[in-house]
């Protein structure tokens, strides 16, 4: 790794990406709104079958993957409710929860485990919630920045009392944004993203990943579908399983950087395409579909609880709504609701 080339990298692969993901991949992006896309998401995509495509050539190029026992530790930026931290600890604590009623977060976690390195170790079983730091004065303002990101992780892992611990290996870092705060090219382009730290930053190269609550700012895009965009007619939001529309819509976004974190945790394992610049990693591939017949606007058949809300698998005591990620040994999407399990 030269992680001095990779600056400008970073930035081109989040653009690129969107343009080389295939059609079944879909989010309400704003500049649908400005081209008929909207309609060939809305009818053309749900013909689809769960992203499954000839044309998906997801490739292994050597790097490591997270094989050991993983261990996620959390910045929390801004302002966070109590609630809303539990929400997402209880998350990261189901995937490594195998007695969650099925179809549970575990078992979605399993087609991640399918993914192995040089040595054929497959992705670990095991993840588990590390230290978490707050940073609710919002030591770098409310607009951060690709760069000021990565200040905002050194200021964690230096911290004069408890630092986050340094854990280069099997470690990975979330940094997550409240409501009020503005990253480079959410909303627009990204609701989160996972990138490594550079050593003339933060003085290690870590594995880390920003995903943004957009409730204030764009819940029809990264909340989809428990928000709706207004340029969709007719479509109505689902409601959400923990009562917290911009929490509830990151759950899916956090699941999407953890599952690429862990397969292609240096940006140099698991993708897809031929440029190194522009991989489509495991979730990219899989981005808006949940459940069996999905694609385009159709998330695919998900379940109602009794109150209503919509999920599609159970965590330890909470039900969320999770992505499916890419299945190499199938080629297509799965996931634990799948119906032809
Ligand atoms: C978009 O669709 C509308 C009606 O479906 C059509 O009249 C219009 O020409 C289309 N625009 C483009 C750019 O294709
Ligand atoms: C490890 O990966 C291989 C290849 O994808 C797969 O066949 C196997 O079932 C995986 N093992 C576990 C424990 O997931
Ligand atoms: C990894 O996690 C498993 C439980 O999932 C535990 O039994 C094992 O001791 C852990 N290994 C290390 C090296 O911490």
């Amino acid at each position: 790794m030269e992680p001095s080339l990779v600056p400008p990298a970073a930035i081109s692969v989040l653009l690129l990406l969107l343009l080389l993901t295939p059609a079944a991949a879909w989010r309400p992006w704003p500049h649908l709104a400005k081209s008929n896309a909207s309609d060939d998401a809305l009818v053309a995509d749900s013909k689809k079958y769960e992203g499954s495509s000839e044309f998906v050539h997801l490739k292994y190029h050597m790097g490591p993957v997270l094989t050991a026992n993983i261990t996620v530790h959390i910045i929390w930026y801004g302002t966070w409710q109590r609630n809303q931290k539990k929400i997402i600890r209880e998350f990261i604590n189901s995937v490594s929860a195998p007695h969650s009623k099925s179809p549970s977060v575990s078992g979605w976690w399993r087609t991640v485990q399918l993914y192995t390195d040089q040595t054929g170790a497959n992705i670990s079983s095991t993840v588990r919630l590390g230290e978490e730091k707050n940073d609710r004065f919002y030591s770098h303002g409310k607009s951060l920045t690709r760069m000021s990101i990565q200040s905002v992780i050194k200021s964690a892992v230096t911290a004069k009392s408890r630092p986050l611990p340094i854990n280069a290996r099997n470690g990975l870092y979330l940094l997550l944004t409240s409501d009020d705060v503005y990253v480079e090219n959410f909303c627009g382009q990204v609701c989160g993203f996972h990138y490594f730290t550079f050593p003339s930053i933060v003085g290690y190269t870590l594995p880390y990943a920003w995903i943004g609550n957009s409730e204030k700012l764009c819940p029809g895009v990264c909340a989809y579908p428990f928000a709706v965009p207004s340029y969709i007619p007719g479509l109505k939001p689902m409601k959400s399983p923990n009562g917290d529309v911009g929490v509830d819509g990151m759950i899916s976004v956090i699941a999407h950087e953890v599952a690429e974190l862990a397969s292609n945790p240096l940006v140099n394992a698991w993708y897809a395409g031929g440029d190194p610049i522009a991989p489509v990693e495991i979730a990219d591939l899989c981005e808006g579909i949940y459940g069996t017949g999905g694609g385009g606007s159709y998330t695919g058949q998900l379940m109602d609880g009794h109150d209503g809300a919509t999920y599609n698998m159970n965590g330890i005591r909470r039900r969320y709504l999770v992505q499916w990620v890419w299945n190499h040994v199938v080629n297509y999407c799965t996931g634990p609701n799948a119906l032809d399990q």
